[in-house]
């Protein structure tokens, strides 16, 4: 069967864009830029951009167009050895990622029909985790299934399944070209609203005035070029998938520089919002704005709901807030689950309608533990080992596989003869030698962090049996796909 293709390059690009902007740009981005010296913070952050997430964007468009493939059919026609690479990026996004990802959004939505109550009343931290999470001791003590986050992640697998079953340009990029603009009204008339409110100044003050001693900190820009492969999806063979669905001639570069900037201009200009309203309730409740910031899921279901409740018209503030959420997770959400899909079709010719319907329900039925009272303890975990290690690992290896056994100035020479922005021979040396090295000190850091001292607080058996476990897990099922015989001869075709 011929291989799907985007309608149009904007539909692409929001396609793309929809991946890229999720709920790391919302809670996550504004609380590190807090956190890390305020405007300041924008010099590691665009630094990163520019050294590490462009470059490295532009790789995984570039590898999936000519490779004309998911990740694990690109680097099978980079090397057959390196098939297993695309595989455990796809299986750790899918498997990791996705699982705990898809019960965030299950929250997300269940606070969306909070709002319109402020059904968290006036104790917003009890409200989320002893009510709502109902959150138990220990990893171990799973406890049962809290119904609201069950029926929540029921609607958010069904809906991604809907789109992703509709296939590329009917499901995907038709979804995306409502989705995104969407996403972007909502989001200004949050920040419109939020800096009519009293106290909002103060708020944006604290994002905007640059504490530059905070730069001296290694872990500043450390937290910067996570954020950025983190924000921009990058190491997840998302992109590489996505790319792969462009016609002959597409503007590879313009539209890497154009996610790239479309998604860091999102958190900026979400960033606002997020700042003016706890510039409002700190005034409101008379206390210094260091004290209502809160770090990432607080400051969603914590700071946010209570700064709702003591705001005229909170009730609908907080609807579109956290439909804003759910917005952008599921354009995320979406593509972790086609890259998957892409790479078993692509792979084994599998049909993409039961395909995708026995991945979601696969992925609903792991997301389950999730969903549990011990669930925002498991999701911390995996998380911390997905994203500083599994992703990490997989872009060290992805730069140096495809910088070292495949020739970077032929992939650089398929770009620039269709691209309207060229790509000078520094963009070997930046994902030959640059890119990894910052990977692999990222790596180092967090490593020297966590055999120091167990992460979270947990205990080690819980670390390493749910963290390390789960990563091993998802390697030895990408070995397994790696070694099953083609079913179809995609591997062999040029390109
Ligand atoms: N880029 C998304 C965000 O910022 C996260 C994401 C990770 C999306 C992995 C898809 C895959 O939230
Ligand atoms: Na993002």
């Amino acid at each position: 069967m011929a291989r799907e293709q985007w309608k149009s390059e904007w539909g692409f690009l929001m396609a793309a864009v929809g991946s890229a902007i999720g709920l790391g740009n919302i809670w996550r981005f504004s609380y590190l830029a807090y956190e890390h010296g305020g405007g300041a913070f924008l010099i590691p952050y665009l630094t990163a951009l520019l050294t590490a997430g462009i470059p490295l964007l532009i790789l995984e468009y570039a590898i999936g167009h000519e490779r004309i493939g998911s990740a694990p059919l690109a680097y099978a026609k980079i090397g057959r050895r390196w098939e297993w690479l695309g595989w455990w990026a796809v299986c750790l996004t899918l498997f990791g990622i996705m699982l705990y990802y898809s019960v965030v959004i299950a929250w997300c939505l269940d606070y969306f029909f909070y709002s319109f109550r402020l059904a968290w009343g006036d104790d917003p931290n009890a409200f989320f985790f002893k009510r709502f999470l109902q959150v138990s001791d220990s990893p171990a003590d799973l406890g049962e299934i809290r119904t609201p986050i069950l029926y929540g992640l029921i609607a958010v697998w069904f809906s991604s399944w809907w789109i992703v079953y509709r296939g590329v340009q009917r499901g995907i990029e038709l979804a995306s070209k409502i989705l995104m603009p969407t996403l972007l009204g909502l989001t200004a008339i949050l920040v419109f609203w939020s800096l009519t409110l009293d106290g909002a100044l103060t708020g944006l003050k604290a994002y905007v005035t640059p504490d530059f001693s905070k730069l001296a900190n290694p872990k500043v820009w450390i937290d910067a070029y996570s954020q950025i492969f983190f924000t921009l999806s990058l190491g997840f063979g998302i992109m590489i998938a996505y790319a792969s669905y462009l016609p002959d001639k597409a503007d590879i570069t313009g539209n890497a520089l154009l996610t790239a900037f479309i998604n860091c201009g999102y958190s900026l200009f979400a960033g606002i919002a997020v700042f003016a309203v706890l510039g409002f309730m700190a005034s409101a409740e008379g206390k210094p704005l260091a004290e209502v910031v809160t770090k990432s899921i607080g400051l969603a279901f914590v700071a946010y709901p209570k700064a709702m409740s003591l705001m005229p018209g909170g009730n609908l503030f907080g609807a579109v807030f956290f439909l804003c959420l759910v917005v952008a997770g599921l354009s995320s959400a979406v593509s972790i689950i086609e890259a998957f899909v892409s790479a078993v079709v692509d792979k084994f010719d599998a049909p993409r309608g039961p395909l995708t319907t026995g991945v979601c329900i696969l992925g609903l039925l792991g997301s389950i533990v999730f969903s549990t009272r011990a669930g925002l303890l498991w999701l911390d975990i995996v998380d911390h080992f997905l994203t500083h290690y599994g992703l990490v690992l997989v872009g060290v290896l992805e730069c140096l596989v495809i910088g070292w056994f495949f020739r970077l100035p032929l992939l650089r020479e398929h770009v620039n003869r269709i691209s309207s922005f060229r790509l000078g021979a520094y963009w070997d040396g930046l994902i030959k030698f640059f890119v990894p090295l910052v990977l692999l000190l990222i790596l180092a850091g967090d490593l020297y962090q966590d055999v120091t001292e167990p992460y979270g607080g947990y205990s080690w058996v819980a670390l390493i049996l749910i963290g390390r476990d789960w990563l091993l897990a998802n390697l030895a099922l990408a070995f397994v796909l790696a070694n099953r015989p083609w079913r179809t001869e995609n591997h062999r075709r040029r390109g």
